[in-house]
C-alpha cells in the first residue's frame, strides 16, 4: 500500500543524534547493502534538503534536517511502536479525514497516520470549515480500539491531553483543554481535533482522529475573523516550528496515552482531562444542536467524558456535545 524506502529510513536513524562520522563502511555493513546504495540514498536524501556531510575517512554526518516534512524522516525519528506504522504524507488533499477513512475501509491497519501539507475541504465540528494553508499542521490517525460506542468520545479528550502536553513540555506554552475538541493558548484556539468513526450497533469498527495544529501561521496570513480568534506556536513562541519534531513529539505522547487508555485499568484520563480543563468552575455560554443557548456553571467532568453544568434555575445537566464559550461576564443570570 504505502511505499517505505528502508535503506534511507536507516541511515537516517544510524545518523540522528550521532554527533560524530559515521563510516560509509559501517553503514553498509549494517545495512547490508554497498556502499554506493549508501551513497545513492544519501544524495536523494540530499535533494529534499537533508544537510548530510560527507567527509573521506570519516563518513557521513547529519547537519540539518528540512523545515518541510517528509514521511522517510518522520519514519525515522518516530519512536512509537503502534502510531506511525504507516504514514502517508501527501502535498494536497481534501481532507486528511477522507484520506485515512478510504484507507480504513481498504483494510488498513491501526497506526496508520496521514498527513497533507496542504487541505482543500478541511473541517471541523458541525461542519465547519478548517482553514489548512500551508502554514498548518493537518493530519489523521487511525485507530482501531476494541471499545464500545459510548467510549469513544474519550478518545478525543485523550488527544486533548496528548496535544496539551506535547505543546507545554516541548514548547513552553500555557495550553488548556477546552472541552470537547479544542485546545487553547491565551485564550486563542491553536488546536481543533475531530473525530470520526465507524462503527457496529455497540463496537468500533474503526475511529479516525484528525488534528489540526497551528503551527507556523502568522496572523496576517489568516482570514481577519480567523486571526482574532486562533493563534499558532510560532506567533506564542515567536519561533519557526519543524513539522516533523512536532508530530514526533505528538504521536508519542498519544500513543502513550492511547496504550494506557487500552491496557491499564488504573489510568486515570478523566483527572487529566480536569487537571487541563480550560471550563471548571467557570461560569459559560452553552449552545447545544440546534436548540437554543443558554448560561451555566461548568461543574465537573464524569466518567464517560460529558460536561456537566449548572443552569442558572440550578438543573444539573450532562453534554456529551455541544459548542461552549466562556463568559468574560462573570453574572449569572
Ligand atoms: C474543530 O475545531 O472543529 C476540529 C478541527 C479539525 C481539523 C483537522 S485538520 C486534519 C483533519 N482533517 C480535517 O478535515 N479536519 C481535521
Amino acid at each position: 500500500m504505502i511505499k517505505i524506502n528502508k535503506i534511507a529510513i536507516a541511515i537516517l536513524k544510524a545518523l540522528n543524534n550521532q554527533v560524530e562520522y559515521v563510516s560509509g563502511t559501517r553503514l553498509s555493513e549494517q545495512l547490508n547493502v554497498s556502499r554506493n546504495a549508501i551513497w545513492k540514498q544519501v544524495s536523494k536524501l540530499r535533494e529534499k534538503g537533508y544537510e548530510i556531510e560527507a567527509r573521506p575517512r570519516y563518513g557521513y554526518k547529519l547537519i540539518n534536517t528540512p523545515m518541510t516534512l517528509d514521511s522517510t524522516g518522520l519514519a525515522a525519528s518516530l519512536k512509537t511502536q503502534l502510531i506511525g506504522t504507516n504514514i502517508v504524507t501527501v502535498a494536497k488533499t481534501t481532507s486528511t479525514n477522507d484520506l485515512a477513512k478510504n484507507y480504513a475501509k481498504n483494510g488498513a491497519e491501526e497506526g496508520l497516520v496521514v498527513i497533507a501539507t496542504k487541505q482543500t475541504q478541511g473541517r471541523g465540528r458541525r461542519g465547519r470549515q478548517w482553514h489548512s494553508n500551508e502554514n498548518g499542521l493537518y493530519c489523521s490517525i487511525l485507530l482501531r480500539p476494541r471499545i464500545s460506542l459510548d467510549q469513544a468520545a474519550k478518545i478525543t479528550l485523550l488527544t486533548g491531553v496528548a496535544v496539551v502536553e506535547t505543546l507545554q513540555e516541548h514548547y513552553s506554552v500555557n495550553a488548556i483543554l477546552k472541552w470537547p475538541n479544542d485546545v487553547l493558548v491565551n485564550g486563542k484556539k491553536i488546536c481543533g481535533i475531530l473525530t470520526e468513526l465507524s462503527a457496529d450497533p455497540e463496537m468500533i469498527n474503526y475511529l479516525v482522529i484528525g488534528i489540526g495544529l497551528n503551527t507556523n501561521q502568522k496572523s496576517n496570513l489568516w482570514p481577519k475573523e480567523i486571526a482574532e480568534i486562533a493563534t499558532s506556536i510560532s506567533i506564542e513562541t515567536k519561533q519557526k516550528i519543524k513539522t516533523q519534531n512536532i508530530l514526533q513529539q505528538l504521536l508519542a505522547k498519544l500513543e502513550q496515552h492511547y496504550l494506557d487508555f487500552i491496557a491499564n485499568d488504573n489510568y486515570d484520563l478523566i483527572s487529566l482531562a480536569k487537571q487541563y480543563s480550560a471550563l471548571i468552575g467557570k461560569e459559560i455560554t452553552v449552545t447545544p444542536n440546534n436548540q437554543a443557548k443558554y448560561n451555566a456553571k461548568a461543574i465537573n467532568l464524569d466518567e464517560s467524558g460529558a460536561l456537566i453544568v449548572e443552569k442558572s434555575d440550578g438543573t444539573i445537566v450532562s453534554l456529551w456535545a455541544a459548542d461552549v464559550s466562556v463568559r468574560t461576564n462573570k453574572k449569572r443570570r
